[in-house]
C-alpha cells in the first residue's frame, strides 16, 4: 500500500527541522562561548559558570581570588559586559574589570582600569577609573553608583578610539578622556588591548583606605559576568587593517569621537552628582596638574 504524506505534514516537518537545527545551534554556541573567547589565569577552581554555561562566576577566599582574560586583543572599538557585584558585607574585595597591553604589571604597559570597591553592608560601592600609558598611571576617578550594583547585572562598557576613551555605566557616559592629539602625549592608543577581570583581596587600601579589612567569615565573595560583547578591531600581527584610521570603521567617525547631545546631559548629570574624587581636582597632589586636565570632555 502506498502511504500519503500530504504537503501540508511535509512542510512541518522540515520546519521542525530547521526549528532543531537552530536551537541545537544556540546551545552550542551559549555553551562554547567562555572557551572560545576566554581563558582562565589563575585558579581554575574559583571559576564557574551556570548550568547554560551563559553566566560566569569568580571566587575569592583566604587562599586566593580567580581572574580570567580575552584570547585575542584590540584595538579601537567598544567593550561591553554585564557584572553582578558580592552582595552583603564586601568590604576589602576588588572586583577588577580592565583592557591592558599586556598579561601582568609590565613597566611599559597601557591599561584602562575599572575597579569595584566593596564596602560594609548597606555602605555603597564605589568605581575606580584609571588610565595608564607606558606604565604609568595616577589618572584615578572615583563615581558612586546611582543604584545597588550587587542587586542584579548592570553593564560596564568601555568606548575606545584614537580621539577618546569614554566608561558607561549602562548608556551613561561617567567619564570621558580625551586625546590632546600630539606626538607622546598621555593617551594610550598605540598598544592593542585584552579584557580581564578578576576578583581580589585589596583590604590594605580599597575600603575607607583600607580602615575596613575583609572579614573572611563572609567568604566566598563571589562576583558574577554575562553578556560579553565587541565591537572592536581584533587585532592581528604585524598590523590589522581595521586599525587604518583611512577605513570606514565607525569608531573612526565623528560621532565615535564626540559626546552625543544626549550624552552631555547624562554626563552632566554625573559630573554634578556622583563624584567623589577627581585626580584633576586634586592640587595637592599635583601642583601642576597633568596636560590632559586642561581639555574638554565637550568638544
Ligand atoms: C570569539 O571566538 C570566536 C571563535 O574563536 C571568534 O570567531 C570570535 O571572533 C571571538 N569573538 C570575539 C569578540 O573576539
Ligand atoms: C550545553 O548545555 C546544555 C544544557 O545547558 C547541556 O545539556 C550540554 O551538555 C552542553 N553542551 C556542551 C558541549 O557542553
Ligand atoms: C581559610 O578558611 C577556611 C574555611 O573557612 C579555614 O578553615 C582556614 O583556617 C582559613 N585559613 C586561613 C589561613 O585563614
Ligand atoms: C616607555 O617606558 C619605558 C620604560 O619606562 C621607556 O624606556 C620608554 O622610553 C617609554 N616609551 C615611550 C614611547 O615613552
Ligand atoms: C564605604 O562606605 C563609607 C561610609 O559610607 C564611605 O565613606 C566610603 O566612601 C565607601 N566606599 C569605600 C570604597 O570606601
Ligand atoms: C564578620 O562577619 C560575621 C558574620 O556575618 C559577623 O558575625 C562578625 O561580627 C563579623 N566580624 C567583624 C569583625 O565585623
Amino acid at each position: 500500500m502506498e502511504r500519503k504524506v500530504s504537503p501540508m505534514a511535509t512542510l512541518l516537518f522540515i520546519t521542525v527541522l530547521i526549528a532543531a537545527y537552530y536551537f541545537s545551534e544556540s546551545q552550542a554556541q551559549s555553551n562554547s562561548s567562555f572557551q572560545d573567547n576566554f581563558s582562565i589565569m589563575w585558579s581554575e577552581n574559583h571559576f564557574k559558570t551556570s548550568p547554560d554555561g551563559q553566566i560566569w562566576y569568580l571566587s575569592l577566599d583566604n587562599d586566593t581570588g580567580c581572574g580570567f582574560q580575552t584570547k585575542q586583543r584590540y584595538r579601537f572599538g567598544w567593550f561591553s559586559m554585564k557584572l553582578k557585584l558580592v552582595g552583603g558585607d564586601s568590604a576589602g574585595v576588588v572586583t577588577a574589570y580592565y583592557m591592558c597591553s599586556e598579561n601582568g604589571a609590565g613597566p611599559t604597559r597601557d591599561e584602562l582600569d575599572i575597579e569595584f570597591l566593596g564596602n560594609r553592608t548597606g555602605q555603597p560601592y564605589l568605581i575606580q577609573t584609571n588610565v595608564y600609558k607606558n606604565g604609568t598611571g595616577n589618572r584615578e576617578m572615583r563615581h558612586q553608583l546611582w543604584f545597588d550594583p550587587t542587586e542584579d547585572f548592570h553593564s560596564y562598557s568601555i568606548l575606545w578610539n584614537s580621539h577618546q576613551i569614554l566608561f558607561f555605566v549602562d548608556q551613561v557616559p561617567i567619564r570621558v578622556f580625551k586625546n590632546a592629539d600630539y606626538a607622546n602625549n598621555f593617551f594610550p592608543n598605540e598598544k592593542p588591548m585584552y579584557l580581564f577581570s578578576s576578583i581580589w583581596d585589596a583590604d590594605n587600601w580599597a575600603t575607607r583606605g583600607g580602615l575596613e579589612k575583609t572579614n573572611w567569615t563572609n567568604a566566598p565573595f563571589v562576583s558574577s559576568y554575562k553578556d560579553f560583547s565587541v565591537d572592536a578591531c581584533q587585532w592581528e600581527d604585524p598590523y590589522p587593517p581595521c586599525v587604518s584610521t583611512t577605513t570606514n570603521n565607525w569608531w573612526d567617525q565623528y560621532a565615535a569621537w564626540h559626546l552625543s547631545d544626549q550624552q552631555k546631559t547624562d554626563f552632566a548629570w554625573v559630573e554634578r552628582n556622583l563624584v567623589i574624587y577627581d585626580y584633576c581636582q586634586d592640587t595637592k597632589r599635583f601642583p601642576t596638574l597633568p596636560e590632559e586636565c586642561s581639555l574638554s570632555p565637550w568638544d
